[in-house]
């Protein structure tokens, strides 16, 4: 490396120390507050599925993240204390299975809206597997099948990072969104706030968030 680079690298390291030992740690914002805005993020919605030494878990999720695609992968994030946490880590294996407008209830029944627990929840839906043996959702839009590759905890939940072994599609159906707390299609959005925002230029008033 040339004496200038050299000298430009130590100047460069210099400011970032500074600056991380003087700076003060801001404050974080009060969680309602984070809630509040993540509510104004519209996501799609998932079941993912887990199935190890005979026992089935699964859960709705909308934190789910493309990671990369050479290799496949993806990545989600689930709470320590959903019951198909432990699964999906003893197991390492899992299948996201992303939802359709016309799965609803089926979201509700996975996110325990209507008091179902356990492998009593794939009583509804119609489920068969893939490479890895967790349950796949027949009529989902796509079933990604993954082998767990990485897990990091992260406070209350763990970041699992999945390798994509087997991928299954139908056809073209809409998705299932969720935002403002409220399953939603598209369309449905899209129409909500058309409303909100014709009802705040009659009254000249704000919008408020879908
Ligand atoms: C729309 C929606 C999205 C959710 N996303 C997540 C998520 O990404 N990760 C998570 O751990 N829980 C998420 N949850 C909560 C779980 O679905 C819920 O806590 C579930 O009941 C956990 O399973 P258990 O009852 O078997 O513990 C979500 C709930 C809803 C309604």
């Amino acid at each position: 490396m040339a004496a200038g680079q050299k000298q430009k690298r130590k100047k460069n390291k210099k400011k970032t120390t500074r600056t991380k030992s003087t700076a003060p740690i801001p404050a974080l914002v009060p969680a309602e507050a984070f809630k509040d805005g993540m509510r104004r993020l519209a996501a799609g919605v998932t079941i993912i599925t887990t199935q190890h030494d005979g026992e089935l878990g699964g859960l709705t999720a909308t934190a789910v993240c493309s990671l990369s695609a050479e290799p496949p992968q993806l990545l989600v994030c689930v709470n320590r204390t959903a019951a198909a946490h432990n699964i999906i880590d003893r197991g390492e294996r899992l299948c996201v299975n992303v939802l359709a407008r016309g799965h609803r209830k089926l979201a509700a029944r996975f996110a325990g809206q209507n008091g179902i627990f356990g492998p009593e929840r794939f009583r509804a839906g119609r489920w068969t597997s893939l490479t890895t043996g967790a349950p796949a959702l027949t009529d989902a839009l796509v079933s990604f099948d993954c082998t767990v590759s990485e897990k990091l905890h992260a406070s209350t939940h763990t970041i699992f990072i999945g390798r994509v072994v087997d991928v299954r599609m139908q056809g073209n159906g809409k998705p299932l969104l969720y935002a403002s707390g409220e399953y939603a299609s598209i369309q449905a959005l899209v129409a909500a706030m058309r409303r909100k925002r014709n009802a705040a230029r009659k009254t000249g008033g704000k919008i408020k968030p879908v």
